[in-house]
C-alpha cells in the first residue's frame, strides 16, 4: 500500500508495517500555519508571544513534525504499553518515527539548549481522530516551560520575585489546590520541598492564568468590536483548576475557562518530573513547570470561526479576512455544495468491523474532501442473524465544487476497500 520510502522535511524514512500516514496528512505537514503572520493560528501565537515579551522566555517555532518514539513518549515517561502509542491513535512514518502528537516531544531538547529561564514552543501536532466541526487530525499546540536552580540559596525569594513580576489579571479563580498542591492523587515529587512545590505551582498557575486572561479578553474585545452585545462580554472572566494526570509532570492540573455557559478545557500543565530533566542532561538541582495549550479551539473562539477545517482552506475569501496583529471576527461566506453518498453492507461475522475502521477507510480515499461520515442505520436480520450497517458520507470541499465523477470514484474505492479488507457484502 505504501511506497518503500516517505520523505518529510528533506529526510527519507523507510516504511514498514507501522506506516499509516495517508498522503493528505503528509501534505498538511508542509503548511506551517503557525508561522503565517496573517493566519488566525499565527496571529494567536503572536498574541501570546507578545504577552510574554520581556518575561524571560525563548520562542521556538521551527521544529519539524517528525520525531522519534523516544522523543514523543519514552523521554517523557510513557510506559511501553501506553495506549496513546497505538497505531490507531498516532501517525507513524515507521516503527521508530512518527508525527508528534504533542509539543511536549520537544521539551527535553529545549531544556537542553534554552539559555533563558523559560521557553515557548509552537508547532503543528497530529492525532488520528474523527473529523467534524471541532476535530481535525492536525492541530496546533503551544508548550511553555520554566526552570529554576535549587542550588541557588535565594531560590524561594527568586520564585516569589518571579511570581510578583506576573501582571495581575482580575480573573475569578476557583482553585481547591492552591494551598495544598500535593495530595494523594497528585503527589509532589520527593526531590522538592513542600514550599518549593507550593511556589512553583503558584508561578505556573499565575502564568497560565495570565495567558488565558490575555487571550480571552482579546476575544471579548473582538466580539464587541464586531457589534455583539451579549451579556457575557461584560462579565469578568472565570476559570477553575482541576486535577489532571500526565506521565511527565506531578502534580498536574488543567485549567478550564467559563465561556458562553460551559467549562472549556484549555491547558494541561504541571511540575516537571525530575526524571525528564535528568533525561535532558540537566543536573539534579533543576526544578520547574511545563504547560501545553491547544491553539485551534481557542482561535475558533477568538476569530469566530465555526469549523476547524477552515484553518486549512486555501480559499482567499478566508485568508483575505485576516491580518497580522489584528483579531477580527470571521464573516462567513457560502460553502461549496456537498455531495452525499450512502453505503450499506452486510458485515461478515468472521471479520468484525469497527465504526473507526470505516471512518479511516473513508478518510484514506477522501482525505480533506470528507465533510462528515455517520452511521445512519444498523439492524440484525431476524432470520439469518446477519448484521447490516448503512453509512452516509458527505463529500465536500472547502475550496471548490466537486464533480459527481470524482466523488463516485472515491466512493467506489472506499467500497472496494471495505469489501477487500473486511469482507463486507455491499447491498
Ligand atoms: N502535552 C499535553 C497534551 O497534549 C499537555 C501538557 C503539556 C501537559 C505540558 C503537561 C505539561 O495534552
Amino acid at each position: 500500500e505504501y511506497p518503500k520510502t516517505l520523505t518529510l522535511d528533506g529526510k527519507t524514512y523507510e516504511t514498514d508495517e507501522w506506516t499509516n500516514i495517508p498522503p493528505f496528512i503528509m501534505d498538511l505537514t508542509s503548511r506551517k500555519l503557525h508561522k503565517k503572520p496573517d493566519h488566525p493560528i499565527g496571529i494567536l501565537r503572536d498574541l501570546v508571544e507578545t504577552s510574554f515579551k520581556g518575561m524571560g522566555y525563548t520562542y521556538y517555532n521551527d521544529f519539524n513534525p517528525s520525531v522519534t518514539t523516544f522523543e514523543n513518549y519514552d523521554v517523557l515517561g510513557f510506559s511501553k504499553d501506553h495506549p496513546s502509542r497505538s497505531r490507531s491513535d498516532t501517525y507513524y512514518l515507521n516503527e521508530n518515527n512518527l508525527l508528534r502528537t504533542h509539543t511536549s516531544a520537544h521539551e527535553h531538547e529545549c531544556f537542553q539548549k534554552c539559555k533563558t529561564p523559560g521557553y515557548l514552543i509552537t508547532a503543528d501536532v497530529y492525532r488520528k481522530d474523527e473529523v467534524d466541526r471541532t476535530h481535525y487530525p492536525a492541530f496546533h499546540q503551544m508548550e511553555g516551560a520554566r526552570l529554576w536552580s535549587s542550588n541557588d540559596k535565594d531560590l524561594e525569594e527568586k520564585i516569589i520575585a518571579d511570581i510578583n513580576a506576573i501582571p495581575e489579571t482580575g480573573l475569578i479563580v476557583e482553585d481547591p489546590f492552591r494551598e495544598t498542591p500535593s495530595n494523594v492523587n497528585n503527589p509532589k515529587q520527593e526531590y522538592m520541598t513542600d514550599r518549593q512545590v507550593q511556589l512553583v505551582s503558584v508561578h505556573l498557575k499565575k502564568t497560565v492564568e495570565f495567558m488565558v486572561h490575555r487571550v480571552f479578553e482579546a476575544a471579548k474585545k473582538a466580539a464587541k468590536a464586531a457589534g455583539s452585545t451579549e451579556a457575557y462580554l461584560n462579565e469578568p472572566l472565570k476559570v477553575r483548576w482541576v486535577e489532571a494526570y500526565f506521565p511527565w509532570t506531578s502534580p498536574s492540573w488543567e485549567i478550564e475557562v467559563w465561556w458562553k455557559g460551559e467549562w472549556l478545557e484549555c491547558c494541561g500543565c504541571g511540575v516537571v518530573q525530575q526524571q525528564v530533566l535528568l533525561n535532558s542532561g540537566l543536573g539534579s538541582d533543576k526544578l520547574g513547570w511545563a504547560f501545553g495549550v491547544g491553539l485551534d479551539r481557542i482561535a475558533m473562539i477568538l476569530f469566530g470561526i465555526p469549523d476547524i477545517r477552515l484553518f486549512w482552506t486555501l480559499d482567499e475569501r478566508f485568508s483575505k479576512q485576516f491580518s497580522s496583529g489584528n483579531i477580527t471576527i470571521f464573516k462567513p461566506y457560502s460553502k461549496f455544495p456537498g455531495i452525499k453518498r450512502d453505503t450499506s453492507f452486510w458485515i461478515n461475522e468472521t471479520s468484525p468491523l469497527h465504526v473507526n475502521e470505516v471512518m479511516e477507510t473513508v478518510r484514506n480515499h477522501g482525505g480533506d474532501l470528507v465533510e462528515n461520515v455517520s452511521l445512519v442505520d444498523e439492524f440484525t436480520h431476524p432470520k439469518t442473524g446477519k448484521q447490516s450497517q448503512c453509512y452516509r458520507i458527505n463529500y465536500q470541499s472547502m475550496d471548490r465544487n466537486l464533480t459527481n465523477d470524482e466523488v463516485n470514484e472515491i466512493h467506489k474505492a472506499v467500497e472496494n476497500d471495505l469489501v477487500n479488507y473486511f469482507n463486507v457484502t455491499i447491498r
